[in-house]
């Protein structure tokens, strides 16, 4: 039996039947998020601590191998975090104090924090409405002459609209670079998200689709700026610890520049390695919920479904609706507390950077100056959609969605 199809049936937590009737809430709490750990992953991690090898070595190379093979990217460079990735990625291309980055309000804080490390600036430009992925129709008039770089998010995992973005880029000589963190697999227009950009930043944090409990991948088909963010993940070193430690290696090294340590080990690469070989079946369970989820949801007044184009295939990391106000008698807050209060863990993505007290005094932004992202702010959540839940589990999560948004109908 495959991983999807065990996890699938297991009715792990069958619901409550309040008066014999249609069950009300389960009887444990369903996490938003949870990893699909098998065997192979077990296997792999013994092997490693066994072999006396823990750090990155050939299980790395590995990893790396077939991540380039399955992004069709020339190279690929594990490390540490999609933090590490991103930081990594504009040190890469060149970015350094007074230069600006634009990227989306429409993320997590580590996409704008890597641009400070670099004495950067990040510019955000406000999102599309229905995708919530950066408009580019509004890029442009963000570019300044100290503009380096266009940093998009594929936000849940539906990649931003990167023809424009690449057009842009070409027109003003910027580099692009993928924030990645939520699409694995993801496709725009027939190409997979990890060979489209210049760079793309890939998360392999506990929740995301692929795991290794913390970890991250970089893609590019740039040699140049492969070398050097090899060498920055690893303090600036001429050469790698398999290359001075084993039989074949020599002790001596040379440093370079002044680096990182972002490496990877390689006890994380023997869960990556079975995660990414799984990928196709987790994202397909994904998919079936996503479409389990629109379905139940359409004719609820009070809930917006997710907008997907027709030309991405959705990595479906997420599934964010949106508490519709014209629908539901109900803000979003006290949704979230009734769908938790039956048992079923929520989370919102994001609250946008420019709300958060730190974004928000050191350049001075308003709520209003994104309107779009702060206005999709106040009505999303996100549902749990991930492959170790059961089919039980996706009943439970539409029928509290269900129940919650018809108890509360606008009058
Ligand atoms: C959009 C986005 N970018 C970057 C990151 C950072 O990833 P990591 O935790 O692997 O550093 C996250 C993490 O949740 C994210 O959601």
């Amino acid at each position: 039996m495959d991983r999807v199809t065990e996890a699938r049936t297991q009715a792990s937590s069958p619901s409550v039947a309040l008066n014999g009737s249609t069950p009300m809430i389960r009887d444990t709490f369903l996490p938003f998020a949870l990893p699909l750990i098998g065997e192979e992953e077990i296997e792999g991690v013994l092997t490693c601590l066994r072999s006396g090898w823990l750090t990155s070595g050939q299980k790395v190379k590995q990893f790396e191998q077939e991540f380039a093979a399955a992004m069709g990217a020339k190279h690929a460079i594990a490390v540490n975090s999609c933090t590490a990735a991103l930081h990594l990625a504009l040190e890469a291309v060149g970015v350094g104090p007074g230069d600006e980055v634009i990227t989306t309000p429409m993320t997590f804080t580590a996409t704008a924090a890597v641009i400070e490390h670099l004495g950067g600036k990040p510019v955000l430009v406000d999102v599309e409405p229905g995708t919530l992925n950066i408009d580019p129709t509004k890029i442009e008039a963000a570019i300044t002459s100290r503009t380096k770089a266009i940093l998009p998010v594929h936000f849940t995992g539906q990649a931003a609209d990167m023809d424009p973005i690449l057009e842009i880029a070409k027109r003003h000589k910027l580099a692009v670079i993928e924030d990645a963190a939520h699409a694995i697999p993801t496709r725009y227009k027939g190409r997979v998200v990890g060979s489209i950009g210049d760079i793309t930043c890939f998360s392999f944090y506990a929740t995301k689709n692929l795991t290794t409990g913390e970890g991250g991948m970089i893609t590019t088909n740039d040699d140049a700026r492969a070398d050097r963010m090899r060498l920055m993940a690893l303090h600036g070193m001429s050469k790698d610890a398999w290359k001075r430690y084993t039989q074949a290696g020599a002790w001596h090294y040379e440093i370079l520049a002044p680096g990182f340590k972002y490496n990877l080990t390689d006890i994380a690469a023997a869960i990556g390695i079975p995660q990414l070989r799984h990928a196709g079946e987790y994202h397909a369970r994904r998919l079936e919920i996503a479409r389990r989820y629109t379905a139940a949801f359409a004719n609820l007044p009070g809930i917006e479904t997710p907008t997907v184009h027709d030309d991405v295939e959705h990595g479906w990391h997420l599934y964010v609706i949106q508490v519709r106000p014209e629908g539901m008698a109900i803000d979003r807050d006290q949704f979230i507390r009734e769908i938790v209060a039956a048992n079923i863990g929520v989370s919102v993505h994001f609250i946008p950077l420019h709300l958060h007290p730190y974004w928000r005094d050191r350049y001075g932004w308003k709520a209003e100056d994104f309107p779009t992202a702060y206005a999709a702010y106040q009505r999303i959540l996100s549902l749990p959609i991930y492959a170790k839940m059961s089919d039980q589990d996706i009943d439970d999560v539409i029928h509290a969605v269900t129940r919650v948004a018809n108890a509360h109908p606008m009058r």
